[in-house]
Order: C-alpha cells, then sequence, then structure tokens
C-alpha cells in the first residue's frame, strides 16, 4: 500500500492505496465522482475517462494514484454544475456536441486543458489534442464547433447568451438546447455503472470458450470458495422459460446442455467486488464435446449439417419477393449489369459498454424486481425478462445510454442481472468488460447479394434481380424483420417495375445478428446503389441524372407493390447538382500522380412507419399549467427529448422548462414501440400531437385553457393521443404488400482520395442532400446526419467484427478524431401528409447511402470497383493489381 495526497476539484484528500489503483477507479469509487467513464476495459483508448492532472489532459484509466502525490486534478464535475456552468460546457451545448453524452465529460476537458495552453486552436491542433477521445455519435463535426465556440466564449468575443436561441422564439425549426444536454455535459446524467445500489453484490459470467459443443460438465466447487464468493448460478436455478424470446424462444439466459457460439454464457458468479467475481468465474471448470462449427450459410446449409437449434431448422426463414417478370425483362433489357456483392458483420459500436443493475424492492413472493439498463423497449423487454425470469412483478427503468444504434432493440445484460438479483436475494451491478460487452450484443448482419439491374435504350430501369443470403448468426433476435425491411426498401428511391428476389436467413455458430443502424436496407442499398453507378456506366450517362430520371413518381410503387402518395426525390436531386458538379470539377484536377481523387453518389428512400406500427403518448396539465407527456419513448442520444418536448410547447404555446418528460419507467407509462426504426418523431411524436390536440378540444369546448378551470369544470386532465401506421403484411410468396406510410429521402456524395500505392482512401468530404420534411431541431438533424455519415464512412473503409477476434476499440478500428471528414448537409421541407407536423424521422436514413457512395467515390477515382464491404488497403491494392 502507499500514501497519496490529490487535491481534487480544489479539495484535498488523503490515500492509501495500492501500487496498481488507477486513478479513475479512485474516483468513481472512493469519490463517488461519475463524470469520467470508461469504455475501454482501461486500455487507454477511449478517452472517456480523461480528466486534468497538473493542467494536462489525462486518460484516469491510465494513471496510477499513487505515483500522484501531491498532484491537482480537476474532473468534469469541477467545471460547472446546470446552474452554473463553465463556458465550455455551455459550449459544447450550444453547439449541440451532446448527444449520448457519454464521451461528453472526456471530450470536454481534453478540450479545457487543450485551451488553457492554446486560447485559439485550429482545426488541426483540435484533432490533435482530442484525437485520444472516442465519440460514435457526432462524427466529431459538433464537437470540434463546440471547441472552437469555447475558445470564443473564453476569449471574450462573444458570450453564450448571444448564441443561445431566444427562449420565446418559435419552437418548431429552433435548435433549443436539449434537455438533458446540460446534465450530461456536467457529468451529473447517471448510466447504469454510475448508479450507487447500497449492498450490491457484482456478477461475472462463464462464457462458452466453444464456438459449438455439448456441455459435459459444469465444477464451480473451487469458484464457490473463493474469497468474496457469495454463491454461484446455472440455468437450473432460473425459475422462468430461461429463454429470450423476441421472434423465436431460441436464446438461453444461461445454457443448459450445449453452447452454439463462442461467448455463451453458463455459469454466474455473485461476489463482494467484481475482481472477486471475475477471478471465481476463472475457477469455473466447464468440459466440453465439440460439436462441427458452423460460422458462414454455405456451411450451415452444407448436406449433413448439423442442426443448430432442435426446433429451427438452420435456413430458418425464407421469404420471395416477385413483381412482374423479372426474368422476362432482363432477357429484353438493352443493357443489364451482373455482380456478386457482400457486407461484413459489424459491431453497432456504442461507446458505453452493457451495464445493468437489478434489484428487489420488498421480500417473498411479493417482491418487486427492479431491473436498470439501456433498454429502448422498456415494456416489450419488460414482458421478455418477466417470461425468462418466471417473475411477474417488474419494474424496468431506463438509464442513460451511452448510444446503442440498434444493439439494444434487444436483451443484452438485464436477464442474467435480474436472474442474478432473483436467486442471491441481493442487489446485484453486473458491468461487462467492453470485450465482454462484444460477445453478448448482436452486431450487423452480413449479406451475401447476387444482383442483375437491366434498363431499356433511354435508360428506364426494367427489372432488379437480387438473391440475397444473410447470416444470422446463432440466435434469432430480429432477423426475420432485418429481412423484410430490406424487402420493404429494396427497390430504393427508384421505379423499377419487375423484381425478382429470394431472401434466405440462416442459423450459423457465428455471433448474433441483430439490429443495427438501418437493419437490412444499409446492406441492400450497397448493392443497388453500386448496380446503379455501373449500369449508367455501361449506358454511358450521368450517375446522378440516371437516378433523377427513374425517380419513382407518386401512385407508381415500391418493390412490395404499394402505391407511393408522395416522392420529393427528382428535386433534391436538382437541390444536389451544384454540388456535384462542383466536386467533380474539382476531383478531374486530380488525376496525375499516385494519389487520385473521385466522385460517388448513392441515394436512399427509407421507410417511416412500418406496416403494423402505432404508439401511445399523453399529456397531462399540471397544476402550474404546464404538463407532463408520459411516453416510454427511450432517447439513447439522438434528441427525442428535444422534439417531444417543442411539439408540445409549441402547439400550447407554453416555454420549454413546463414541459416535463416522464418516458424511463414502466410503471409510469404505456408501451409506445421501440426507438428504433426511425419512428420516433413520425410515431411517438404524432401521437403526442393527438394527444396535445385531444386537450385543446377539451379547453376549447370548455372554454377555460387553464389547470384549476378544467379541474373545476370536472374535465380531464390527462389525454391520450394514438397514431397508427397502415396494418398488414408481406404475401408469404410474392413478398407483396404495404409498405412504410411515409420516407425520408437522400443523396449523398463522397469525395475520396485513393492512394493507389498504398491502396489507403481518405474521404474528404461527404455531401448530403435530405428531405425528412419539416424539421424541429435543425442541429440535432445535423448531428444525426454527421453521425450516421461517419458510421457509413468506417462501415464502407474500415469497420468489422469478426467474432473472437474483434475484442476492443483498436481491433475494431473505431472511427477518431483523425478519420474525420468535412460534411455538408442541404436540407429541402417537403411536409409529409401524415407525419407529426409534416415531419418523419432520420436516425438511420443518415448511413444507408454513405458506403455505396464511397465505393462509387473509389471506382470514380482509380477505376477498380470494390464489392465486399469493407474496402480496405488490401483489396484495393489486390483489385489495383489485377486491373479491376
Ligand atoms: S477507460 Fe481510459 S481510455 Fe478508455
Ligand atoms: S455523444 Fe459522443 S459517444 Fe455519444
Amino acid at each position: 500500500m502507499r500514501k497519496t495526497f490529490l487535491k481534487v476539484n480544489g479539495r484535498g484528500y488523503q490515500f492509501v492505496v495500492q501500487p496498481d489503483r488507477v486513478l479513475l477507479d479512485l474516483l468513481r469509487e472512493d469519490l463517488h465522482l461519475t463524470g469520467a467513464k470508461q469504455s475501454c476495459d482501461q486500455k487507454g483508448q477511449c478517452g472517456a475517462c480523461t480528466v486534468i492532472v497538473d493542467g494536462k489532459a489525462v486518460r484516469s484509466c491510465l494513471a496510477k494514484a499513487a505515483d500522484l502525490d501531491g498532484a491537482e486534478i480537476f474532473s468534469v464535475e469541477g467545471l460547472g454544475t446546470p446552474d452554473n456552468p463553465h463556458l465550455i460546457q455551455e459550449a459544447y451545448v450550444l453547439s449541440g456536441a451532446v448527444q449520448c453524452g457519454y464521451c461528453t465529460p472526456g471530450m470536454i476537458m481534453a478540450t479545457k486543458a487543450l485551451l488553457d495552453r492554446n486560447p485559439n486552436p485550429d482545426t488541426a491542433e483540435i484533432k490533435q489534442a482530442l484525437a485520444h477521445n472516442l465519440c460514435r455519435c457526432t462524427g466529431y463535426v459538433k464537437i470540434i464547433d463546440a471547441v472552437k465556440l469555447a475558445g470564443r466564449f473564453l476569449r471574450g468575443e462573444i458570450t453564450p447568451d448571444q448564441v443561445r436561441p431566444d427562449p420565446r422564439s418559435g419552437m418548431i425549426g429552433v435548435s433549443h438546447p436539449r434537455p438533458s444536454a446540460m446534465l450530461k455535459a456536467c457529468g451529473l446524467a447517471e448510466f447504469a455503472a454510475d448508479i450507487k445500489v447500497q449492498d450490491a453484490a457484482e456478477v461475472a459470467v462463464v462464457r462458452s470458450t466453444e464456438h459449438h459443443a455439448l456441455i459435459t460438465s459444469i465444477d464451480t466447487s473451487a469458484a464457490e470458495k473463493m474469497p468474496g464468493v457469495i454463491g454461484v448460478m446455472t440455468s437450473k436455478d432460473i425459475q422462468g422459460t430461461n429463454r429470450i424470446k423476441a421472434i423465436f424462444d431460441d436464446q438461453p439466459v444461461l445454457c443448459e446442455d450445449r453452447v452454439r457460439s463462442l461467448g455463451d454464457p453458463i455459469v454466474v458468479v455473485a461476489a463482494e467486488t467484481r475482481d472477486q467475481a471475475q477471478a471465481a468465474a476463472r475457477a469455473v471448470r466447464i468440459v466440453y464435446d465439440p460439436l462441427p462449427v458452423m460460422m458462414t450459410p454455405e456451411e450451415a446449409l452444407a448436406d449433413g449439417a448439423v442442426q443448430i437449434h432442435s426446433r429451427f431448422p438452420n435456413l430458418c426463414y425464407r421469404q420471395p419477393q416477385i413483381k412482374g417478370d423479372a426474368q422476362k425483362a432482363l432477357a429484353r433489357s438493352a443493357a443489364v449489369v451482373e455482380a456478386r456483392f457482400s457486407t461484413q458483420m459489424n459491431h453497432q459500436a456504442p461507446l458505453e459498454p452493457e451495464p445493468c443493475v437489478a434489484y428487489l424492492e420488498g421480500e417473498g413472493e411479493d417482491a418487486l424486481l427492479v431491473v436498470i439498463g439501456r433498454s429502448i423497449m422498456i415494456h416489450t423487454h419488460m414482458a421478455i425478462l418477466q417470461a425468462a425470469l418466471g417473475w411477474e412483478n417488474m419494474r424496468y427503468e431506463e438509464a442513460f445510454s451511452g448510444g446503442q444504434f440498434g444493439i439494444k432493440a434487444s436483451i443484452t445484460s438485464e436477464a442474467i442481472a435480474g436472474a442474478a438479483a432473483l436467486h442471491f436475494k441481493r442487489p446485484v451491478r453486473y458491468i461487462p468488460s467492453l470485450h465482454e460487452a462484444m460477445l453478448l450484443t448482436p452486431k450487423r448482419h452480413p449479406f451475401s447479394m447476387k444482383v442483375k439491374l437491366g434498363a431499356d435504350r433511354d435508360g428506364k430501369l426494367t427489372a432488379y434481380a437480387n438473391d440475397f443470403i444473410v447470416n444470422n448468426g446463432v440466435y434469432q433476435h430480429i432477423g426475420i424483420v432485418v429481412i423484410i425491411r430490406a424487402l420493404q426498401m429494396l427497390s430504393g428511391s427508384y421505379n423499377i417495375p419487375n423484381i425478382d428476389v429470394l431472401a434466405q436467413l440462416v442459423y450459423t455458430n457465428n455471433a448474433a445478428g441483430g439490429a443495427a443502424r438501418g437493419a437490412g436496407p444499409p446492406q441492400v442499398a450497397f448493392a443497388l446503389e453500386s448496380a446503379m453507378d455501373m449500369l449508367a456506366h455501361k449506358l454511358d450517362m450521368d450517375p446522378l441524372e440516371f437516378r433523377r430520371m427513374n425517380s419513382l413518381k407518386p401512385g407508381q410503387s415500391v418493390s412490395t407493390g404499394a402505391v407511393v402518395e408522395q416522392w420529393p426525390f427528382p428535386e433534391l436531386c436538382d437541390a444536389f447538382r451544384p454540388h456535384y458538379e462542383r466536386a467533380k470539377e474539382e476531383a478531374a484536377s486530380f488525376k496525375d500522380g499516385p494519389v487520385k481523387r473521385g466522385v460517388g453518389i448513392a441515394a436512399t428512400a427509407f421507410g417511416i412507419a412500418s406496416p403494423g406500427d402505432s404508439a401511445v403518448a399523453e399529456v397531462q396539465l399540471d397544476p402550474d399549467d404546464g404538463i407532463t407527456i408520459y411516453a416510454a419513448a427511450a432517447d439513447p442520444g439522438e434528441g427525442n427529448d428535444s422534439m417531444l418536448t417543442q411539439i408540445a410547447a409549441g402547439l400550447l404555446d407554453l416555454p420549454m422548462k413546463k414541459v416535463r418528460l416522464v418516458t424511463r419507467n414502466t410503471d409510469q407509462t404505456a408501451q409506445t414501440g421501440p426507438a428504433a426504426a426511425s419512428r420516433i418523431t413520425y410515431m411517438v411524436g404524432g401521437a403526442l400531437v393527438n394527444a396535445v390536440e385531444e386537450m385543446k378540444k377539451t379547453m376549447e369546448e370548455t372554454g377555460v385553457r387553464d389547470y384549476e378551470g378544467l379541474k373545476k369544470a370536472g374535465k380531464p386532465l390527462r389525454f391520450i393521443g394514438k397514431k397508427k401506421a397502415v396494418q398488414g403484411n408481406l404475401d408469404p410468396e410474392t413478398g407483396q404488400g404495404p409498405t412504410f406510410e411515409s420516407q425520408v429521402h437522400n443523396i449523398q456524395m463522397a469525395e475520396v482520395e485513393v492512394n493507389t500505392e498504398t491502396g489507403e482512401v481518405r474521404v474528404i468530404k461527404m455531401t448530403a442532400a435530405v428531405d425528412p420534411g419539416p424539421v424541429i431541431h435543425p442541429q440535432n438533424l445535423e448531428g444525426q446526419m454527421e453521425g450516421g455519415m461517419d458510421q457509413g464512412v468506417g462501415y464502407a473503409l474500415r469497420e468489422e467484427y469478426i467474432h473472437g477476434h474483434t475484442k476492443d476499440w483498436i481491433t475494431f478500428k473505431y472511427p477518431t478524431m483523425k478519420t474525420a471528414f468535412d460534411m455538408e448537409i442541404i436540407v429541402r421541407e417537403t411536409p409529409r401528409l401524415k407525419g407529426a407536423l409534416g415531419a418523419t424521422g432520420i436516425g438511420e436514413m443518415t448511413m444507408v447511402s454513405t458506403a455505396p457512395a464511397v465505393i462509387n467515390a473509389i471506382e470514380d477515382a482509380c477505376g477498380v470497383r470494390i464489392y465486399d464491404l469493407p474496402a480496405t488497403p488490401e483489396k484495393i491494392k489486390a483489385a489495383l493489381a489485377q486491373g479491376k
């Protein structure tokens, strides 16, 4: 042990610590300062733990407390509070740099250290100073803006009040600070791992080291005797079905007699500390009898392949889509392109791993199980947990969430935390490492696609065939939904009269596929938008004009046969054209030398409000004549809190502070569907508009507009609004049927440089033209676009999840400040016939066009086309060598 004196946020502390105790643990565990976060298993990769030590930005997970004797330390809590924020915190909030907020405290501290030594940094200096701080949400654009704005504040050039929107200005189309942003900027928003639960046991999980095997024996005897161990549990100790049933009941909470993928959970160990639990977990002995491992659909569909789930065949779903006669139309087409494309398995990569807290309120059979996690569908997940754990009396609470991008459409750590709380009758904290979080979360599905696209002599599309096989991985999660979404958006922005598709979903022993930003459309859009460029070239047509002339028109139908009412895509192409011309002209002057510049485009018509969707929101008039909105609409960082607040405040002419939100708790809200599929603005915002309209109607009928008046008149004070999308399903034989009620339209352009000697690609700029309908919060729209395009570029060029190999942010190739690029966004606001105030939703569309735009730009730059994502330098070099 060593003695060390530290001054933290202006106050002195004497500590006696183990020599290897890191500053981050000391701040979080001893001083309960939870502003500094951790994402990367203390490997120094994420920067979320950044604090200032003696004037320098330091990753506190790398600093040993014992080595800091006499140091002066500042964490984000030492800067300011929501009532009295520091100018840097103001700058982050006003710039829209705070989305999920998980990276924010670390970013702010790195910014403070930079501005203290360099009051007026340029972009390159900012990128250098914040190079160790990762962010998945923002694409770094608004963070760089925030640093520059903070510099201006601190230099006295401008004040926050000069930047802050007037609170009395309109509510729609104005970027008022998000309700939760300052709490996050001050490090006070509680993420699940920040929640202190008295007497909590820490749990660790023994996970399969095999990809596919029978469990022959489990020996926990040594583990049970280890220091601090409270107990162990296996599947036999779970009282419910032990099945997490999203679509199929194929996933055990804890494996019984067989493991089907690396990382499958088998034993839970509870101990007094996390270190003790993990040490005991390592002492559990499991003997396996290996079974054949099938990581690809080809292996799982081979003759004699072992069935991975006894009750479900390996080919677990197939859905054709037939419209017209595509084969005949292709045979008669003047030009046809044909190719095979594939996309990789990918991790959604939210910065926060998967912490969860669970405890019992009360005792015995009547006790209430409380689960606090990151769910984006708290009611659905609570119902799944109730059945899996056999415990009806339950409440789910949504903590602040460090991003999710689809992961949290699935149960991740909650079932284990809940099961452990019930079994050990102790509060539990389950804080998986990043590596473990990667093993236990579902991934973006890899697609293999065989494509033919045809056009007539005039360049009009005639037919599209796309047979695609999807590697579902080991558990179903929402694989079928991903296929249906891919089919509903298969024809993209275009009128394609003939379609012929066979989609197949195949169980393998690979990591489970699940929801991931876009979930299906990004994969099929990569194939279609690549083929569109190939066909335009074959016809010697300009790719933008080719897309514009083939745009769907109102009254025509998408690939499901559903007729659309609105389709403002040609106008978007027109708004986009000057930017495209500018980029083409600039690229033309970069043709000499080994570094070639290219321009590529791709489009999306992303569906909003899927068939069968419905939402509910309630508003209650409060005694101060403000309102409270009740709706289980999660906000893992997109800004749903802004959207709901501003819609209600705008419709009722209230200041934002008189609109309260109750969204995070199953006791106080009704089910309103997942914060997924870009549906919250359109569906829940739409339900909220209807609830407010009900309230206003009652006020008009009664002739009073206030709480007291309505109460005296005996009128209700709480009003329900509902929103229903079109109903129906795709026909199982033809894939024909309804599609989304509305669409958000987008066209993106990548400007890239390809080094033909190294194969390296540098994205210089992404430009996006988007028509989402009337914009409620412009900064949130930009933030979604920027973050989505940053993710899309990672998907195009670098990122890939390889089960068993990808363990941290380095092996994942996380985007950083250094890989960040310029972005420009052009907005058209065509009001939609049925949206919330005419608005749609934008979260997922943002990355759908990005990968094909980048791949088309690479081809434009150096003449080689990449068919298999990601387009790594090795693939580009190999393609160049083959002259493809
Ligand atoms: S936790 Fe310190 S850098 Fe990631
Ligand atoms: S705001 Fe940076 S990780 Fe979410």
